[in-house]
């Protein structure tokens, strides 16, 4: 039977970096039509209401129907570690993240955090994503595994690390980081809405010949994604100077090694040299902001207006447990302070487009979800825009939509999510 979900509706039908905000299409009474799993129409609700009388509808009165939010880096086995006090790049990695990631040799845990991770993205409204593994092949299994159970679209891959820049008993080899990718590739890729994605860490734990490796294996594979950290922090960048001392710049690093591409997607990018945009423009790879993270780990200010300006192309996320929240929400509240400590303030419909259409288009899913429009997906969410008094109080003296989001953009969180919609079901979020 057709389902008919009634609200306020945003969707997109072009960029609002390049169109402005006339980008976005705002209906206060809408509709949206869904039939086996996928979005059939979008209109104004009266007149889907008159075509469909028999189907079940869904009233959510003056609540806002999105897209779901489409988290482009994430880092699911440090869900436990959020959070963690007082270090930076390198030493937070070496403090916090790489013990942690030590347990995932054992599934059980790996599939209690895995579950742990998806119960709170869908809570907060995150409902794909791309997120990176640890270097055992069981985290990788319980991510998907898990993703599957709950019908959702969403990518990951095995990080690999072989250099003893990295612990001993977190490391891979070369012949072993391949092997074990192609495995878990040729298993997962492609089944039900799932897709693997090549995930050398960064150069800093990489031998060159474990880059050779990877950029082989994504010769072979070209449809799928390569991910990885690129030029996060300064101490990093002279890291990279100092273990490669050949490449010309830190994207030389993998570029040299096959590991640039269209299908690229390149956590963090925020100190380029004017070479690295050129040759990640050329390529149209992925740049993916992560501004939670960035101003946490004290990375630095992304830049989003010179870097939209010259046309990357450009997806936000949390980065979690770099990044301080799960939340798409807070993330673009913390994409538009960077902005504005950058004299560039990102209007609603940009934000709202970075974490929707922005970052599947990052992912190369936009033809599937980040939208709603006939023939995609139907993974949805519901948002209330007075989730608490003080989002209320501010929602209510609002003279446009636009104003009526922000406060919710700006102080929103899990208890603005109030229905979720994956592969045109409901789920539960709160148990
Ligand atoms: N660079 C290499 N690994 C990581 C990671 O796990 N998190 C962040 N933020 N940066 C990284
Ligand atoms: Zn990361």
């Amino acid at each position: 039977m057709p389902e008919l979900l009634l609200g306020q509706v945003i969707t997109f039908t072009d960029d609002p970096f390049v169109a402005g905000p006339a980008a976005a299409r705002h209906l206060v009474r809408g509709a949206v039509l869904l039939e086996n799993r996928q979005i059939l129409r979008v209109a104004e609700a009266d007149s889907l209401r008159a075509e469909y009388p028999h189907a079940r509808l869904h009233d959510y009165g003056s609540a806002l129907i999105s897209a779901g939010f489409v988290d482009a880096h994430v880092h699911y086995p440090q869900t436990g570690i959020i959070a963690s006090w007082g270090k930076r790049l390198i030493d937070w990695l070496n403090s916090y993240t790489f013990p942690e990631e030590m347990r995932f040799d054992d599934p059980a845990y790996a599939a209690q955090i895995a579950a742990r991770y998806f119960d709170l993205a869908l809570a907060h409204g995150t409902t794909s994503m791309c997120s990176y593994c640890t270097i055992h092949p069981e985290s990788v299994e319980a991510f998907f595994a898990e993703a599957q159970r709950r019908g959702m679209r969403a990518l990951a891959g095995k990080t690999c690390m072989d250099r003893d820049t990295a612990p001993a008993g977190l490391r891979d080899t070369a012949q072993s980081a391949h092997d074990d990718s192609l495995r878990l590739l040729r298993k997962w890729h492609g089944r039900d809405r799932l897709g693997y994605v090549i995930t050398p860490r960064f150069s800093p734990t990489s031998t060159p010949a474990q880059l050779e490796a990877l950029g082989a294996l994504w010769a072979a594979h070209p449809d799928c994604l390569m991910q990885t950290h690129l030029s996060e922090q300064p101490d990093e960048i002279e890291w990279v100077r100092a273990l490669y001392p050949s490449a010309r710049d830190y994207l030389d690093t993998y570029e040299a090694h096959g590991l640039l591409g269209a299908n690229g997607v390149y956590g963090h990018a925020i100190h380029l040299e004017p070479r690295e945009r050129d040759r990640l423009r050329d390529h149209g790879a992925a740049l993916v902001h992560c501004p939670t993270s960035n101003t946490f780990i004290g990375s630095g200010l992304f830049d989003m207006a010179g870097l939209m300006a010259e046309g990357q192309r450009i997806g936000l996320a949390t980065d979690t447990g770099g990044g301080s929240s799960f939340s798409m929400l807070r993330t673009m509240a913390a994409a538009y302070e960077v902005a504005q400590l950058r004299h560039n303030p990102l209007h609603p419909a940009q934000l709202w487009w970075l974490a929707t259409v922005g970052a599947a288009r990052a992912l190369r899913i936009d033809a599937q979800v980040g939208n709603i429009a006939p023939g995609m997906e139907a993974d949805l969410i519901v948002l209330d825009l007075h989730s608490t008094p003080a989002i209320a109080q501010r929602a209510e003296r609002a003279e446009s939509f636009w104003e009526e989001l922000f406060p919710t953009i700006m102080m929103g969180d899990d208890r603005a999510i109030s229905a979720v919609w994956i592969n045109g079901r409901p789920v539960r979020t709160r148990p």
